[in-house]
């Protein structure tokens, strides 16, 4: 496994506006950027493995030192959109940009992405009051190699050959800071061309895993809520995830 240096990773970034963390080890890349004050611009936290790595839902991340990603960038973010199906779109752009060809990685509501219908990569966001504002804390995992494996997870794999960790881990950034700066005035309709389930059947599961309910996939809307095509209504959901028969 090729390591991490500063200086790949933070190619062409500005370091005045980034205070960053390269560890081996670490409980959870989210938890440590929490715990951290935002002293420039933007915190980053990278890790070769976590210890507690956290998903959505109070679930774990399995997070070995084979190789993957486990990221964090602390911020202050000043756009309106929803920060969790922003990223997915703009880690998928990534992977393009970087790997110089149109990867076929689809989205999922609310933030997964999958390639061949299995999950290389989750998003976790969350928030820390800083004086009168929030923070942002975007957690990003992206599976490379993975020693053991449910069904419905996948790896990046063969595609390391061109979409190296350093390469991918610069790219995210750079677009993370640019979405930052200036926005992403159509990012609705972007995110839903890379959505796998635009106008499918799918089953919306609640939170709590305790509901359910089944209708058509009708997009999103500028809040990134689903909206749900059911048998009587068009629904809005808000929270929760969805599942599509034969994939996850
Ligand atoms: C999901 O459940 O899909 C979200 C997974 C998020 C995992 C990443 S790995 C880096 C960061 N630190 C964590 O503890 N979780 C996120």
């Amino acid at each position: 496994m090729h390591k991490l240096t500063q200086k790949e990773v933070f190619k062409d970034l500005n370091l005045e506006k980034i205070d960053f963390y390269m560890l081996n080890t670490v409980n959870s890349t989210n938890t440590f950027a929490k715990e951290k004050i935002l002293k420039k611009d933007y915190l980053v936290v990278i890790s070769e493995k976590q210890t507690a790595g956290r998903g959505r839902q109070g679930k774990d991340w399995y997070s070995p030192d084979s190789g993957n990603i486990y990221m964090s960038i602390r911020f202050k973010n000043n756009n309106p959109d929803p920060l969790s199906l922003v990223v997915g779109l703009l880690i998928s752009e990534a992977m393009d940009s970087v790997s110089g060809q149109k990867i076929n990685v689809g989205l999922k509501w609310p933030n997964d992405l999958l390639i061949d219908n299995k999950k290389i990569c989750g998003i976790l966001i969350e928030s820390e009051i800083n004086g009168d504002n929030n923070d942002f804390i975007i957690g990003i995992g992206i599976n490379y190699s993975l020693p053991q494996k449910e069904s419905w997870w996948g790896e990046i794999g063969d595609l390391a050959n061109i979409l190296p960790r350093e390469k991918l881990i610069n790219g995210i950034l750079k677009k993370i800071i640019n979405y930052a700066e200036n926005g992403y005035k159509n990012w609705k309709s972007a995110w839903e061309n890379r959505c796998i389930h635009m106008g499918k059947e799918i089953k919306a599961i609640s939170n709590n895993q305790n509901d359910y309910e089944m209708g058509k996939f009708y997009g999103i809307s500028q809040e990134g809520n689903m909206m749900l095509q059911t048998k009587n209504a068009l629904k809005i959901i808000s929270s929760g995830e969805c599942s599509i028969k034969g994939i996850y």
